[in-house]
């Protein structure tokens, strides 16, 4: 793992631009994209840049099970937000959380993400160590699913939301096996409140307890963290 300390998480997001920018480059256009407020700046660097993503294609780790595209809080809107309506892609992908029927939209979901492998997959991390929404106990070896939210999470998520009875339960996320497949995997995580998350991945043991430990076994991670996030680190 390559793990990079900043200053501040301005700092960081720049520098997860470039790596936008150097994926591109390379002529690798399979992004997968992550939500919540950690990747925000990355977003507003990349929406003001001169990148050109109109042959790109973009997969997104996860949705709100019951909510619609159009609320809000979907993880449909906030790419739209803050990325999409600014740079438009060649093709986007978000797990419809309107769909009932979770059989059939993971299997949609997996389909799509055989068609398209990642050449870059953009993570945040939850202060439990979840990914996407892949929660503590979730299989390594599991393509998308309809998961329960831990209360954790929704205590997390609950910020976000103007009623706290809003906050969803559930959601469709993509499996922590199709998040190993991606080519190169940016991890950012940023403020102490995941200090504790980054420790655990960085140092501890790999174990299904700490979802995102899974990544000490991918060959090309990039951890870019900021000062706060990596102060529980022994070296830092
Ligand atoms: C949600 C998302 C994750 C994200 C996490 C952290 O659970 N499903 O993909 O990493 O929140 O969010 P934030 O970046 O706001 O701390």
């Amino acid at each position: 793992m390559d793990i990079k300390i900043y200053k501040t998480a301005e700092e960081a997001s720049k520098v997860a631009a470039e790596i936008f920018k150097d994926t591109l480059k390379t002529g690798n256009e399979v992004f997968g994209l992550a939500t919540g407020s950690t990747p925000e700046k990355t977003y507003e660097v990349l929406a003001a840049s001169d990148l050109d993503f109109s042959n790109a294609i973009a997969i997104n780790l996860d949705e709100y099970y019951g909510v619609a595209a159009t609320h809000d809080q979907s993880y449909a809107y906030f790419m739209n937000h803050h990325l999409f309506q600014h740079k438009p892609f060649k093709e986007t992908h978000i797990p419809n959380g309107e769909n009932t029927d979770a059989e059939a939209e993971t299997a949609r979901y997996d389909a799509i993400l055989e068609q398209n492998p990642r050449d870059l997959q953009i993570l945040g991390i939850g202060t439990n160590g979840h990914i996407a929404f892949n929660e503590p106990g979730s299989s390594f070896d599991a393509t998308t699913t309809k998961v329960q939210l831990t209360d954790s999470t929704i205590q997390d998520n609950s910020r976000f939301f103007t009623d706290p009875e809003e906050v969803p339960h559930e959601a469709y996320s993509m499996g922590i096996k199709s998040i190993m497949d991606a080519k190169h995997i940016l991890l950012m995580a940023f403020g102490e409140g995941k200090a504790e998350a980054i420790k655990n991945i960085v140092e501890g043991p790999v174990t299904e307890e700490i979802p995102a430990t899974v990544l000490q076994n991918h060959p090309n991670v990039t951890i870019l963290l900021d000062e706060a996030s990596a102060s529980k680190l022994s070296n830092n």
